[in-house]
């Protein structure tokens, strides 16, 4: 007779979480296996090949954005039982997904991703614990486009939006991050990152010959309401403004 091992479900312990809270970013190493990795990088090659680039002519990075609609191996990441969980945990609220991307910054691209947070770009209201699950699908070190993070610099709420582009740009809107202490964390492929999306962060320029691929899967709290704002993952959907995102595109997690 043949049985089926079930995945051991992750369990993130409370001095990961308190420290998580704290800082705004942790590490949780092997989220997924090796092999694992190696599979969704194939698969993420493969749909870089034919889904459009949000990010057009951009050198920061190549950017695939909804992949888990597009294809049924990386859909199997986008809804990890394991990193929804972990999310779930870490937030410490029911979460649904906002969307994923594939991040691939090209060999020698040459553009960091200059410091920002992720929360002010979205049409989002409520959504304190929303949070980026950031997984290395090749190894990352700090060459090959590594993140860097501001401990402590979620607490910093309201500001605009902030062009990843522009070296300074999220120093003038709060410029006393300038002088906190920076963390980056170098990835191996199956390793990853969780950040508040307050949490201000950036990443180096890919300086190596071959791709950085990341995969992201971005959660936010389950009440989250829509703003009414615009932005390609909810434009078209018929939200109604004032309400949580309760839609397919969102799925509740963890
Ligand atoms: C990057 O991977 O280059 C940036 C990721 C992020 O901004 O969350
Ligand atoms: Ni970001």
């Amino acid at each position: 007779m043949t049985t089926t091992e079930p995945t051991p479900t992750l369990i993130v312990d409370e001095e990961t979480i308190s420290a998580y809270r704290k800082d705004g970013v942790t590490t949780i190493r092997n989220v997924i296996s090796p092999e694992e990795a190696a599979r969704f990088r194939d698969a993420a090659i493969a749909v870089s090949g034919i889904a459009s680039d949000y990010a057009g002519s951009s050198a920061i990075f190549n950017q695939y954005v909804n992949v888990w609609q597009q294809n049924d191996v990386l859909r199997e990441l986008t809804l990890h039982p394991n990193v929804a969980a972990a999310a779930t945990a870490l937030a410490g609220v029911p979460v649904r997904v906002w969307h994923d991307h594939l991040l691939i910054k090209p060999p020698h691209n040459g553009a960091a991703t200059e410091f920002h947070q992720d929360a002010p770009y979205w049409p989002h209201a409520g959504s304190r614990q929303s949070l980026s699950a950031w997984i290395a699908l090749v190894d990352v070190p700090v060459e090959r486009g590594c993140m860097t993070f501001i401990p402590g610099s979620h607490h910093h709420q309201g500001l605009r939006a902030q062009d990843l582009a522009d070296r300074d740009d999220l120093f003038r809107v709060a410029p006393d991050l300038r002088w906190e202490q920076r963390l980056t964390i170098p990835l191996r492929a199956g390793d990853c990152t969780f950040h508040n999306a307050y949490l201000a962060h950036s990443a180096t320029p890919n300086l190596t010959d071959d791709p950085r691929i990341a995969h992201v899967t971005i959660y936010i709290d389950a009440d989250t309401t829509y703003t009414g704002g615009g932005h390609v993952v909810s434009d078209g959907l018929g939200l109604t403004p004032g309400q949580p995102f309760a839609h397919e595109s969102f799925p509740k997690v963890g």
